[in-house]
């Protein structure tokens, strides 16, 4: 157990258990990462290194320009020549920057990737002369009286993420996933400030949009005893790791299941000038919900803020905008809610849109492109209507709305509308 309130800002390694000490690094300056993700006070790099009968083990590095003071925590409690294992759990350069001359200074070791991070190790490091050995879920590797476990969780941020299970100390090493950008020299969750905010953003943003990885993951890591979660950014997850396990169910658990059954939701969402797509929209509203096992929901993006309408959208079955068509584009408030999805998962949700115009009609067309470009279907041909929906207008945004709604329960063959079918 670590006695100093800021064991991190100490030169050496802090020991984390018996046979494990972090490695990694402070960067408590950093406030953007990766151009996206804000930070109010930093992040850190974790890295671990791991102490067997019959060597050790460096599970992960830090960023390049950390080098020197992760080679001086090693160093502190390791001689190159005793590293026997390196593994990467992640190769973003984050956790790669001090992998070359790490290898180069203990060029014994074997490096230990995942599957699918074989192809990318060469182009991220633009290295030629590592080898390595690709590793999947249930090999070990043995170092001694310790042993190292590997979980495949691909999409934990990028296709090459894995675990590291430390079976004797029942350690889990977890990459990027139950890690934030949240630096604090206490080091321990049980001892620095309040990283809640931070831990959810992070998840929010990084993890959010492969939610259903995640619940694979938790399917792997849940039936592991665990003492701690030693992820690769943010505080070391020692007191009621399990918690953290619990949290991620929550967070990667659609709560809509559970209030509507087995009903397809579709979500409408419009903004009008003069009423009448507003018109158009209470039409399709009106024909979808005669129709059993569907549950439509009517929006005002008017009305509304973006991110809880993210929110639905994240747990929404079928998406429809109408939007009218303002100088040649459609409106800025359809436009901001549709460039904020990269954060949830939208392939392959039944989508589409309509809207009124005056003279050109642009908007339904390049809103269909845009939700063709988030991978979703679009089954039925957007409708344009010219300035104010006649009663047969009107009986088409029914029809409209009915053919959304029977594809939505596949009571019909969805038709995946191309630009060549206009
Ligand atoms: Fe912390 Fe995905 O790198």
């Amino acid at each position: 157990m670590i006695k100093s309130t800021y064991a991190a800002t100490q030169p050496g390694a802090v020991a984390i258990s018996d046979r494990v000490h972090w490695i990694g690094a402070l960067d408590p300056s950093l406030r953007t990462f990766d151009i996206i993700l804000k930070t109010a006070n930093g992040t850190t790099y974790n890295s671990y290194l791991v102490r067997g009968s019959e060597g050790m083990a460096v599970i992960d590095t830090v960023k390049e320009v950390f080098s020197e003071t992760f080679f001086k925590r090693l160093e502190s409690v390791a001689d190159y020549s005793e590293i026997k294992y390196i593994v990467l759990n992640h190769l973003e350069p984050d956790h790669t920057g001090a992998l070359p001359e790490l290898m180069r200074r203990a060029p014994q070791a074997r490096l230990f990737i995942s599957q699918r991070a074989q192809s990318m190790l060469k182009a991220l490091l633009k290295h030629d002369q590592f080898e390595f050995t690709p590793v999947m879920t249930g090999d070990t590797v043995s170092l001694g009286d310790r042993t190292l476990r590997f979980l495949n969780t691909p999409y934990l941020h990028w296709p090459d993420t894995q675990c590291t299970y430390l079976e004797e100390e029942k350690v889990l090493f977890s990459g990027d996933v139950f890690g934030c950008h949240y630096c604090d020299a206490r080091l321990f969750n049980d001892r620095v400030g309040d990283f809640r905010f931070s831990f959810e953003y992070y998840y929010a943003h990084i993890m959010r949009p492969f939610r259903e990885y995640v619940l694979k993951a938790l399917k792997l890591i849940e039936p592991l005893p665990l003492s701690m979660i030693a992820p690769s950014h943010g505080p070391v997850l020692r007191d009621r790791p399990d918690q953290y396990l619990l949290h991620y169910r929550r967070l990667a658990t659609s709560a809509l299941d559970s209030e509507i059954g087995q009903e397809k939701s579709l979500l409408i969402f419009y903004i009008s000038s003069y009423g009448n797509t507003a018109r158009m929209a209470e039409a399709v509203y009106e024909a979808v919900g005669e129709i059993e096992g569907v549950r439509a929901s009517l929006y005002d993006l008017e009305g509304g803020e973006v991110a809880p309408f993210v929110d639905l959208i994240e747990e929404a079955d079928g998406l429809l905008f109408g939007t009218p068509t303002i100088n040649g584009d459609a409106v800025k408030p359809v436009w901001d809610l549709l460039s904020s999805l990269a954060v949830v998962q939208t392939r392959g949700k039944l989508a589409g849109a309509f809207g009124s115009y005056g003279w050109s009609g642009e908007a339904v067309r390049m809103v269909e492109e845009r939700l063709r470009g988030l991978k979703m279907t679009v089954p039925v041909e957007g409708l344009r209507i010219k300035l104010i929906p006649t009663d047969e207008e009107l009986d088409a945004c029914r029809a409209f709305g009915t053919s959304i709604g029977r594809a939505l329960i596949g009571d019909v063959e969805n038709r995946i509308v191309e630009m060549v079918q206009r």
